[in-house]
């Protein structure tokens, strides 16, 4: 699934370039840390590398950021691409990190621990990496977010003749901002959490089809055998099409079926809402640091 960068890319670009209001995400999840600017920064499940940019414009005091990831595959595309000094890669699993105790200012986990095997492992080994008064920063999406993807696929499905119900992939439901809180709980008794409501908006069809292709590894497992994703995907793009303003001859019948959809938008638009935030959790002061600090 992250075997490359090129499918989350896809999908980090989206994001940026369609958010509707515009909004740097990275910056926003960022901002909630109270930057000194000498800070040690784990980003563990770093991927494409969102947050290297940004983390390290907020390094401004001689601080270092280690980003880690699974996949091995993600780090080579990472460290092909220039990146700035105080950034050192490295192969790494968040339940087992390759860190001393306490050796961490602040660890962000953004849109990662859904996909960790056991997410208290990972919460606890942030806690063990993290020095009393450091920070957990964990963004995640709330369970409904981008769902109109998931009815379009239905659709999709429908149309094809294989009427279905996409169950949800467990990255939509394992750490989500409901059900985030006991994880980190348990270890950080001081958790906050900030929401972000916003929507991809489209003007044309393309970009959001690629978005759903970009999703093929965690749709396709969960589709009958009988019906290939090209298929799929077409059907997919004929709707979404349809709904843009640019129908082919076959999006027609969609087109007066999406009626009603389509009143509370404007035309020619395809508005995919969705709502993302951040948990921020700060590690307890032991009495000696309260002290120190
Ligand atoms: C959705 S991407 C998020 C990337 C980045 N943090 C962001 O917000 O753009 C999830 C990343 O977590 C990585 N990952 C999944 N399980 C992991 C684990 N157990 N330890 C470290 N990284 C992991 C994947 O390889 C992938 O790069």
């Amino acid at each position: 699934m992250y075997a490359t960068e090129e499918p989350l890319a896809v999908r980090v670009r989206t994001h940026r370039l369609y958010t509707q209001p515009k909004i740097d995400f990275p910056a926003w999840v960022l901002d909630h840390v109270p930057w000194r600017g000498d800070e040690t920064v784990l980003d563990i499940g770093c991927g494409s590398g969102a947050y290297v940019e940004p983390a390290c414009q907020r390094l401004t005091r001689g601080g270092r950021l280690l980003a880690g990831d699974l996949s091995w595959g993600m780090l080579r595309d990472l460290a092909s691409k220039p990146t700035p000094p105080p950034l050192s890669l490295f192969n790494g699993d968040a339940m087992r990190l390759p860190l001393p105790d306490g050796g961490c200012d602040v660890v962000l986990a953004n849109h990662m621990l859904y996909h960790v095997p056991h997410i208290e492992a990972a919460v606890a080994e942030v806690h063990r990496v993290l020095q009393p008064g450091g920070y957990l920063v964990a963004a995640t999406n709330a369970r409904d977010s981008m769902q109109r993807f998931i009815t379009e696929v239905e659709e999709a499905c429908r149309a094809l003749g294989h009427p279905m119900k996409i169950p949800p992939s467990p990255a939509r439901v394992r750490f989500t901002l409901e059900n985030g809180w006991p994880f980190l709980r348990t270890l950080f008794p001081n958790v906050e959490q900030d929401v972000l409501a916003s929507a991809l908006v489209f003007p044309e069809a393309a970009p959001a089809v690629a978005y759903v292709d970009s999703l093929r590894h965690a749709y396709e497992p969960r589709l009958p055998d009988e019906l290939e994703w090209q298929a799929l995907i077409g059907q997919v793009e004929r709707q979404i099409r349809a709904q843009t303003g640019s129908p082919r001859d076959e999006g027609r019948e969609r087109e007066e079926e999406r009626e009603e959809e389509r009143e509370e938008e404007r035309e020619g638009e395809y508005r995919v809402a969705k709502t993302s935030g951040v948990f921020i959790a700060q590690k307890t002061l032991t009495p000696a640091s309260a002290l120190e600090a």
